[in-house]
């Protein structure tokens, strides 16, 4: 099924390898190590992620340096990734967040110029697209079938790459460092990161409904928009051209308290993203207060409500009312 699992995910992306790997963190640090990054280079990301994209740095010995986001999208900010390189920055992870892509053009050119290694994390956005092209097809990239994915196989991740020496890398070390010889014998230092073949026949069965589930979302999404146009306090998130709908995450002035009284209600919600740069082991390797303003205010402003494929508009009222309630 691992085999039946990576073709389906080929053809969906159209990418030339697809390798299935344990989960999407497992899949960043086969990146990274394929990619020969290694002690005493810098990696740059951004802080507006789930932690395991900055960690995967860590891994490999490499010190992760963070970039500021762009406060319409919550994306890595292009205009800012040329003054943060130094001699030292060998690779850029680059996260497609809540499923909308990057800004790659500049993106591209940058990392080209600089000769720095590029990685996708597009673990939260299947199917989006960029310039009419998939992202996660761009460069290296990852993926993850996480339960809250819209494609899951409970645990589980992809690494894509058009990149044969990449992939013959990442084939490898998912695998025990195996090269092709006796099953005992180890070319490399590897890992046991495969998937599974019971894991892939789950993906194999939810990659047949990718479209319609993006598709389903993308109308809930535009419910939910709908419901809450006429609330000043909210802002709705971005519909940016080929985005998908990973999380529905709105911004608020008194993101606490409203957070509070939703659940208080009922309504599970959350912040979504605390920023990577003020979790304790960021803060342990010097980051601090201050230093990605543009990321600490989206993030104590950002909330995620419920959101998922078969969310009817009645739920989605359900948690509007509440809302508007909290709000008065
Ligand atoms: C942006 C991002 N990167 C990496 C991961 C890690 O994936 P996993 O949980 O499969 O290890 C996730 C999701 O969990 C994610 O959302």
């Amino acid at each position: 099924m691992v085999p039946a699992f990576e073709q389906q995910f080929r053809d969906y992306l159209g990418v030339r390898h697809a390798l299935a790997v344990s989960n999407g963190t497992a899949a960043l640090h086969l990146a990274l190590l394929a990619h020969g990054i290694k002690q005493g280079d810098v990696v740059l990301t951004t802080p507006f992620t789930f932690v395991s994209t900055a960690n995967a740095a860590l891994y490999v010995g490499a010190k992760p340096k963070f970039v500021d986001i762009d406060p319409e999208t919550y994306n890595i900010d292009p205009n800012r990734i040329q003054e943060a390189i130094d001699p030292k920055t060998r690779a850029l992870i680059i996260v497609h967040v809540f499923g909308v892509p990057c800004n790659m053009k500049p993106i591209l050119e940058i990392c080209e110029d600089n000769h720095i290694v590029l990685i996708e994390d597009a673990c939260e956005a299947l199917g989006a697209q960029y310039g009419g092209k998939k992202v996660g097809t761009f460069t290296t990239s990852c993926f993850s079938f996480y339960p809250n994915k819209v494609v899951t196989t409970a645990e589980g991740g992809m690494v894509c790459t058009s990149d044969d020496r990449v992939m013959e890398m990442v084939d490898s070390l998912r695998n025990q460092g195996r090269m092709g010889g006796e099953w005992l014998e180890h070319a490399l230092v590897g890992y046991n990161y495969r998937l599974s073949d019971v894991h892939a026949a789950i993906g194999v069965a939810q990659m047949r409904r990718i479209d319609q589930s993006n598709k389903l979302r993308a109308e809930k999404a535009r419910i939910y928009a709908d419901e809450l146009k006429t609330f000043q306090q909210v802002r709705v998130p971005p519909s940016a051209p080929g985005r998908t709908w990973f999380v529905y995450v709105v911004e608020l002035d008194d993101r606490d308290r409203i957070g509070k009284e939703l659940n208080s209600s009922g309504i599970e919600c959350k912040p979504y993203f605390p920023p990577v740069h003020l979790q304790a082991p960021y803060r342990q390797l010097g980051f601090k207060e201050g230093d990605y303003p543009i990321c600490e205010k989206v993030s104590r402003r950002t909330l995620a409500l419920p959101f998922f494929t078969k969310m009817t508009r009645s739920q989605i009222r359900q948690v509007v009312t509440a809302l508007e309630r909290a709000l008065k």
